[in-house]
């Protein structure tokens, strides 16, 4: 893949650069750096030859076969330069089959996957991964209680890595998260995470007017994803097959050890793209919620363990609040939008879904024609923050550009956890109190087989431990 004099140049050139190399800034842009030294880098015994060139090959494994997982190598395809999928792992053949049949049909000629390259079971990623060389790509978009693991060895076989939001659902993930993402940018890895918000053109441009005053200074920000149930979130009892954990990994939105439940794994986009126009993290939260409609229209009791409602306050550190509330209920009124609101005027900042555009500004605080000042266009062919996201990644790969995002995919993560726990457990809580959250949900997922037990047990009539807020206060369900 990478002939030597080229990793010569590319070393020694990377070399120079680490000097002035301050890495990506942790919520302000589009690509993230970190501080990355000489330093830290130069702990890495010789750098790893982890940048192809452009007409290098770049091999891809994907982990996790379901509907992003597809979509994600569908993108990692189409972009500009060689790229090969080469192995495929799920824990459900259908699942495996289902994706390749659709990749194989649209991009039969970048697929090399034959039938010994794909991988059913929880040690699958190890073999997809052991057959690719440093500098190719791994994805990961199975649900989020596996990113550690995955993450881990992709670092020790020194692999770019494309992984999904959210990144952790729990305080003592968290923690290992960031860890690793230390080691990857020590190890001059490009890390792209699927917070596509940041790669929205449209957005971008409203992060840069926000930037330059345009609205004023941030005061309010206000995000709203409210709909019917949605997705895997409300699920009725285990039928008895698959196997109750393979059960809990297919209905994942339901159970917060695998997703962080439909708070973390729907909301996180809005809670993304508000704290990036802020420039910030929130430090507390406090939160309301409940389980208002948890049974079918025939009656039939959902048995997860989502709220319905919540509604959410975080603050920031200048006393900044940035609403967040979260809907799953049919027959209320949906919205799906992002606001920003300056001391001069205020911004859509979504205008529709997760970052859907045309974002807006406008004076004073009524989203209103007349007062419109300015309404954003994607420039041709960017249209996309799928795609885009994964242009910027390969950009970043074949011309060696810094370009790290698992720190800020850990610190909204983090974020978006904090508020979920404030309102299952009903308490004030900080941005430190949830990083520091003792309380792991899926302890040994590294160990799992396909019989292992799930990391949460139904009661006798089928229903998985509900958060109990100002009940069960230092975790976000009963042990
Ligand atoms: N950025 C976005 O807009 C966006 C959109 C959708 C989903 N996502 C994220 O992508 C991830 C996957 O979501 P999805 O909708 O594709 O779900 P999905 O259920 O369709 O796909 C997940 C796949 O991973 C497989 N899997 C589970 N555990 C595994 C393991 N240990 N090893 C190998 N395979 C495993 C499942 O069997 C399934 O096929 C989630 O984290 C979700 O939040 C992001």
């Amino acid at each position: 893949m990478n002939d030597s004099s080229n990793n010569v140049t590319t070393r020694r050139e990377f070399l120079k650069n680490t000097s002035r190399l301050a890495a990506v800034t942790s919520v302000a842009g589009a690509t993230i750096a970190v501080e990355a030294g000489r330093e830290a880098l130069g702990a890495e015994k010789g750098l790893p030859n982890v940048h192809p060139g452009h007409s290098d090959t770049v091999q891809v494994v994907l982990i996790g076969c379901g509907g992003r997982g597809t979509g994600a190598a569908e993108n990692a395809l189409q972009t500009p330069g060689p790229m090969k999928l080469v192995a495929m792992v799920d824990v459900f053949e259908d699942k495996l089959n289902r994706s390749y049949d659709s990749l194989q049909e649209h991009h039969a000629d970048k697929m090399d996957v034959p039938q010994e390259r794909r991988f059913i079971g929880f040690d699958g990623y190890k073999k997809a991964m052991d057959f690719l060389k440093p500098g190719d790509i791994a994805i990961f978009t199975t649900p989020l209680a596996f990113r550690w693991v995955h993450f881990t060895y992709a670092i020790e076989k020194k692999l770019n890595v494309f992984m999904e939001k959210p990144l952790i659902s729990d305080g003592p993930s968290a923690r290992r998260m960031l860890k690793l993402a230390e080691e990857s940018v020590a190890k001059n890895l490009k890390v792209g995470v699927g917070l596509m918000s940041r790669h929205s053109r449209h957005m971008q441009a409203l992060h840069e007017r926000i930037q330059n005053g345009e609205i004023g200074d941030l005061i309010l920000l206000r995000g709203y994803r409210m709909h019917g149930p949605a997705a895997s979130a409300f699920s009725t009892k285990w039928p008895g097959s698959p196997g109750e954990l393979l059960w809990q990994i297919r209905r994942f939105h339901s159970f917060l050890w695998a997703s962080g439940g439909c708070y973390s794994d729907f909301y996180i986009h809005h809670i993304d793209h508000l704290c990036w126009m802020k420039n910030a993290l929130p430090v507390t939260a406090q939160a309301l919620g409940g389980r208002h409609q948890k049974q079918t229209p025939d009656g039939t009791p959902y048995v997860d363990q989502n709220f319905d409602t919540y509604s959410v306050e975080y603050t920031f550190d200048d006393g900044t609040k940035m609403i967040m509330d979260g809907r799953c209920v049919d027959g209320c009124t949906p919205i799906y939008k992002s606001f920003a609101h300056g001391t001069k005027g205020m911004a859509i900042v979504a205008n529709t879904n997760d970052c859907d555009p045309p974002s807006r500004t406008f004076k004073g605080q009524k989203a209103q024609k007349a007062n419109m000042i300015w309404e954003s266009k994607a420039p041709p062919g960017e249209a996309n923050p799928y795609q885009n996201e994964w242009n910027d990644l390969m950009d970043a790969i074949r011309n060696d550009k810094p370009y790290n995002e698992a720190k800020r995919g850990v610190e909204i993560s983090t974020v978006t956890s904090l508020g979920r726990m404030a309102a299952h457990t009903g308490q004030e809580m900080s941005y430190d109190e949830m990083l520091n959250c003792p309380h792991e949900m899926a302890p040994g997922v590294d160990k799992f087989t396909m019989d292992s037990p799930p990391p949460v047990k139904a009661n006798a009539e089928g229903k998985y431990p509900v958060p109990m807020p100002g009940v069960v206060k230092d975790r976000e369900y009963p042990a």
